[in-house]
């Protein structure tokens, strides 16, 4: 079965997405470290993030690959682990820009519909149910308030040790959320057939036992 998990930034996707395919042995494709990996290629190689034909031109020599590990799984880039290099804010404020290009999109759109052709597959970002992978089993679009949001990130900050104030997550944000939501390509927008659940209020055990429920029904009438 293919799961497609889309929603704005923060709203808990990969946690979640990651939990759903440990427990259902599914493979899971965090599909935002990919547009990550290629903001980080053109910052290191400093290219403008907004220059479409350079970043587009180094494609074909970008190989981003999933290792599994005990915890979780590394993100490599031409072989080296840039687990953590993807996770800078100054990676996560310029993918927005890298992630508007129509031809990245093209370009990573294919490599994601590879990975899920091998089978079973949690895939978590933005247009999984609408383009990705359209005709998904199961599509879950995962929302919470901006205000939450801000906390979770300033939460997972700090384990990791960089400090940036919530206010300024918030703005953050909220901006990430506008350029995601009003690029002309692939905008985040809710799959018509798929299920809204508001994680504000919830646990991540009470988000993964309901998309577990969600999984095992569609499995019922399939
Ligand atoms: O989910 P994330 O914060 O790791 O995503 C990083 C960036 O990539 C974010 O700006 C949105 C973009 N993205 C996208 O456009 N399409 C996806 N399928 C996944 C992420």
């Amino acid at each position: 079965m293919q799961i497609a998990i889309d929603g704005p930034a923060s709203a808990g996707k990969s946690t979640i997405a990651k939990l759903v395919a440990t427990k259902l042995g599914y493979v899971y494709c965090d599909t935002g470290a990919m547009y990550r990996t290629v903001t980080l290629m053109a910052l290191r190689a400093g290219i403008d993030v907004h220059d479409a034909d350079a970043i587009t031109a180094r494609l074909p020599e970008l190989r981003i690959d999933f290792r599994p590990t005990a915890d979780g799984q590394q993100v490599l880039m031409n072989g080296d682990d840039v687990s953590l290099a993807i996770r800078q804010e100054d990676v996560t404020n310029n993918a927005s820009a890298v992630s508007a290009i129509p031809a990245v999109r093209a370009d990573l759109t294919q490599r994601q519909r590879d990975i899920a052709a091998a089978g079973n597959i949690v895939m978590d970002g933005r247009d999984i149910g609408t383009t990705v992978l359209p005709d998904a089993e199961l599509k879950v679009f995962m929302v919470a308030s901006v205000e939450e949001r801000a906390r979770r990130r300033f939460l997972d900050n700090q384990a990791k040790g960089i400090d940036v104030p919530v206010e300024v997550l918030e703005q953050e944000i909220a901006a990430r959320d506008h350029k995601d939501s009003t690029r002309a390509t692939s905008p985040l927008k809710q799959a018509d057939d798929a299920v809204r659940i508001d994680t504000t209020h919830m646990s991540i055990d009470e988000v993964v036992t309901e998309i577990l429920l969600l999984h095992d029904d569609r499995e019922q009438t399939a």
